[in-house]
């Protein structure tokens, strides 16, 4: 594994060997143990959109591996004047021991990690966020002991980053995942051929109440994503269906989690007494973006 650009490049296994990295970074961490994989080494950090967990859990994820991370907003360097993403790998690589990229296209990365000689990874991208599911995947095994065999659902939608790569990190690690979605917000096709191979391991529907049934994770994203913010409008209509609500739930595992990626919206994709009322989940899952993270640095970085 030279890159993470998104969990159709992994197997199973190694998506399993991060989480298992993964908890045990957080254990270090809480017990004071000293774990500095990538002593004095640098993260340049390339962001295009905003961010919160993401760039706080990376910048101090490497500081705690002993190496220091380069906030780069497009907005201060000169790939955002139109200096070929090319040109960038080039020469950050010059200068850094890794990249992580948030930004639209998946096209990009793609292109910077083929330029780059030091590892790239993706920090969310139209098609694909992939630290955050194996931040999530990490918080399920977390609370249920094992992912095989579980059922995640996802209500929202079905064509977002979150969705897209939820179906695969969870169907590599044995789960089922349901999908509830509005007609036109499909997954992207390399994802739905992807899962065709999984059978009635997978399911995708336009009913979140069929989907939530017997849940033991139900998760939900926001309903226009960011670069969306123009179609929000006609989204709310769309998915006023597709909220995480009592009914919802009522449908799911009696101990059902519930998982947001954050930044959530109360009142539209998830109610406000739903939210608080499995907090304790969802800001585990956003802590463990810090050890997910981590591990996924020393998996790519540790020389
Ligand atoms: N979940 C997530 O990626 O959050 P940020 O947009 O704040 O980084
Ligand atoms: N689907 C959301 C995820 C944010 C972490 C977005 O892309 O804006």
């Amino acid at each position: 594994m030279n890159d993470l650009l998104k969990l159709l490049d992994l197997s199973g296994e190694e998506i399993v060997d991060i989480l298992n990295m993964a908890d045990q970074l957080k254990y270090e961490r809480k017990h004071g143990i000293p774990h500095e994989h990538l002593k004095g080494q640098t993260l340049g950090m390339i962001f295009q959109k905003s961010s919160t967990r993401t760039r706080v859990s990376f910048q101090v994820g490497i500081y705690q591996l002993g190496g220091q991370g380069l906030f780069l907003s497009t907005s201060d360097i000169q790939m955002g004047r139109g200096e070929p993403i090319e040109d960038t790998a080039r020469v950050l690589s010059r200068y850094c021991d890794g990249i992580m990229i948030r930004t639209y296209a998946q096209e990009e990365v793609e292109t910077l990690a083929e330029y780059a000689s030091i590892p790239v990874i993706n920090g969310l991208t139209d098609f694909a966020h992939p630290c955050q599911v194996l931040a999530d995947l990490m918080t399920i095994r977390e609370y249920k002991g094992v992912l095989e065999g579980q059922k995640l659902c996802f209500i929202g939608d079905g064509s977002n980053n979150m969705a897209n790569s939820l179906i695969v990190g969870g169907l590599k690690t044995g789960m089922t995942v349901s999908i509830a979605t509005a007609p036109g917000y499909e997954p992207a096709p390399q994802v739905m051929e992807f899962a065709k191979a999984y059978g009635d391991k997978f399911i995708l529907t336009n009913d979140p109440l069929a989907a939530a049934q017997g849940a033991d994770a139900v998760y939900t994203d926001v309903w226009a994503s960011m670069g969306q913010e123009g179609e929000k409008a006609k989204r709310e209509k769309d998915f006023a269906g597709f909220q995480v609500n009592a009914a919802v739930m009522e449908q799911a595992a009696q101990d059902a989690m519930v998982l947001h990626c954050l930044p959530a919206h109360r009142g539209e994709e998830i109610t406000a007494e739903v939210f608080e009322s499995k907090a304790e989940y969802i800001f585990e899952e956003a802590e463990n973006r810090l050890h997910a993270q981590k591990a996924v640095m020393v998996k790519l970085m540790k020389k």
